[in-house]
């Protein structure tokens, strides 16, 4: 028997106007999951997926634990080598299906796509050493990460196409869990694209002994949750500045409240001035799109915990009066990812209908330099009555960030996690696709370990004491920035948060340089936004569902 699962309504969608009305969402969902363990060889699909592994510079075509649907591939393997295709991780080479010799007349699919697959962990586990190593398996690229990331490329790879069987590993849990969310996660295609937008591939078959079991449609009904916040997520950092302001924002968060029975609340300017946000406030008091502060929350019957998410959601940051320079501003549209990603986790946490309480907080502003803007030397006072100078109108993520720290915790959650791209200096610790995590060290650590699980790269950062006295000033309780030093960016800024979270268990995640993919797509990653953390907030908050109320938290 085979399953059939759409793809949630925040996929991306075949042709939809990229001048969506604001508010409104795609309509058509897209990408299609089935799983099978159907051993016919007349699978309905355009193109069959395998990989290989690149061991002692060669290709190696994985047969082990694939469902491989009665076809023989002897001589495909045999011809591989000679074409200069070499197996490595996020290469593909695609192959006419007359390669498999007599069984050819047995499959529709014209093409073969072959996609690389390596890592230390997988090259070591094909010569039957251990698996795992160090490192590697700490930042998401273990056995099931790599498999993860192929599965990615290859879906990315058959944008446009109507449907592509997977027959890669898929006969154990995790292995069929990295095929299943690597292949709908990297089936991304940004709609809004003017002219011609990319179509995504349209249906993913996936091809595993374990098709019909519980277990199965769990992972299944996982990649598909998954899936959709992150084409969520994406959709709306790639939505340009101009399209995309705290109140457009807001307007598409009602409408995925709307959607998934999720509760909301909303603190326009007015409520926010009252009610003492003067980090969010004063950030947002430069532009005429003035800011929110939105709260949306998953709240099933007797929950195991309650879990506070707090995202950044600058929706441009030109700097403000400490202007940027030309060069890092267009990037600076996806100052908002943090929000698009606790947005995305939120929803997912709904549609999985985890045992979890999630309130999701998105701290919405724009930060430019008009004649009202913060100046360099404003002191404002923020939610829990801290006083902030403002020292660089540019280090403004802490500010909106604070605010909103300060608010959630005033509900005693269990734990919190915020998620921002908050500092250059992140990038400048950790590149471009591993990001830092700081905060409690058990939540830290946590974070970490579900990242890893998930495929995703985070590296624990510590928060060390003696920057502290870089948010000294004589004027105010705080300072946001020391203007004469960026000795440990990443880390005072995390210093600065921690000021806002009181005794709650808290970690901060700095995605400033994994959100944004500027350079060429790789895995399941595209260009533009790439919904970084969401995989690791989902694990994270799936594995305390399934926590009994009565055991320790921290
Ligand atoms: N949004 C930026 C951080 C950023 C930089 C994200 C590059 C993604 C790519 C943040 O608001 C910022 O400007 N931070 C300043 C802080 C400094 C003034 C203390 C920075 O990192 O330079
Ligand atoms: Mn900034
Ligand atoms: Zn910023």
């Amino acid at each position: 028997m085979e399953t059939t699962r759409k793809h949630g309504s925040y996929g991306t969608v075949r042709a939809q106007s990229p001048r969506t009305a604001a508010g409104t969402l795609p309509s058509e969902a897209v990408t299609i999951l089935e799983l099978t363990t159907s051993c016919d060889p007349r699978l309905n699909v355009d193109v069959l997926v395998l990989a290989a592994a690149h061991i002692d510079q060669t290709p190696v075509l994985l047969t082990d634990g694939v469902v491989n649907q009665g076809l023989d591939f002897t001589a495909l393997a045999t011809a591989l080598p000679t074409t200069g295709f070499t197996g490595e991780l996020d290469a593909v080479i695609r192959v006419p299906s007359s390669v498999l010799g007599s069984d050819v007349r047995a499959v529709r699919a014209d093409s073969l796509l072959i996609v690389g697959k390596i890592g230390r962990a997988v090259q070591q586990e094909c010569r039957g050493l251990a698996a795992g190593s160090g490192d590697e398996t700490a930042l998401g690229a273990d056995r099931a990460g790599v498999l993860r990331r192929a599965a990615g490329c290859a879906a990315r790879e058959l944008a446009g196409m109507d449907s592509a069987a997977f027959l890669l590993p898929a006969d154990d849990l995790d292995d069929l869990r990295a095929v299943t969310e690597g292949a709908l996660v990297g089936a991304y295609a940004w709609s809004g694209r003017v002219p011609a937008p990319t179509a995504p591939l349209g249906r993913v078959v996936v091809a595993t002994a374990l098709a019909d079991s519980v277990e199965a449609s769990a992972a299944e009904a996982r990649a598909i949750a998954l899936a959709e916040a992150t084409a969520l997520a994406r959709d709306l950092v790639n939505e340009p500045p101009n399209r995309l302001t705290p109140q457009t924002f807001t307007q598409r968060a009602r409408a995925v409240a709307d959607d998934a029975g999720l509760d909301i609340e909303i603190l326009d300017e007015a409520l926010l001035r009252e009610q003492g946000f003067g980090g969010i406030v004063g950030v947002g008091q430069g532009s005429v799109h003035p800011p929110f502060l939105v709260r949306v929350s998953w709240v099933p019957d007797n929950p195991a915990q309650r879990i506070a998410l707090i995202g950044k959601g600058i929706t441009f940051d030109s700097g403000g009066l400490s202007l940027k320079p030309p060069a890092s501003m267009p990037e600076m549209k996806s100052d908002m990812a943090g929000a698009a990603t606790v947005l995305g986790a939120v929803l997912a946490a709904a549609r999985l209908e985890l045992g979890v309480r999630v309130d999701a907080w998105l701290a919405l502003a724009e930060n430019m330099p008009t004649a009202d803007a913060q100046r360099p030397s404003d002191i404002v006072t923020m939610r829990d009555g801290t006083t902030v100078e403002v020292t660089n109108t540019d280090a403004e993520g802490r500010l909106v960030m604070a605010d909103a720290l300060a608010r959630a915790i005033e509900d005693k959650p269990d734990c919190v996690l915020d998620i921002a791209t908050l500092t250059g200096a992140q990038i400048i610790a950790l590149g471009d696709r591993v990001s830092g995590v700081m905060g409690t060290p058990p939540l830290r650590d946590e974070v970490a370990r579900c990242a890893a699980e998930a495929g995703e790269a985070f590296w624990p950062m510590p928060l060390p004491e003696h920057l502290r006295s870089a948010l000294e000033t004589p004027f105010a309780g705080l300072r946001n920035a020391d203007i004469s030093s960026r000795a440990g960016g990443m880390l005072v800024a995390g210093l600065f948060l921690r000021e806002f979270v009181g005794d709650v268990p808290w970690a901060h995640l700095d995605i400033a340089g994994p959100a944004y993919n500027e350079k060429s797509p790789w895995g399941a990653t595209p260009v533009g936004g790439t919904g970084a953390g969401l995989a690791t907030l989902l694990a994270l908050l799936s594995d305390r569902g399934r926590r009994p109320p009565s055991e320790p938290l921290r």
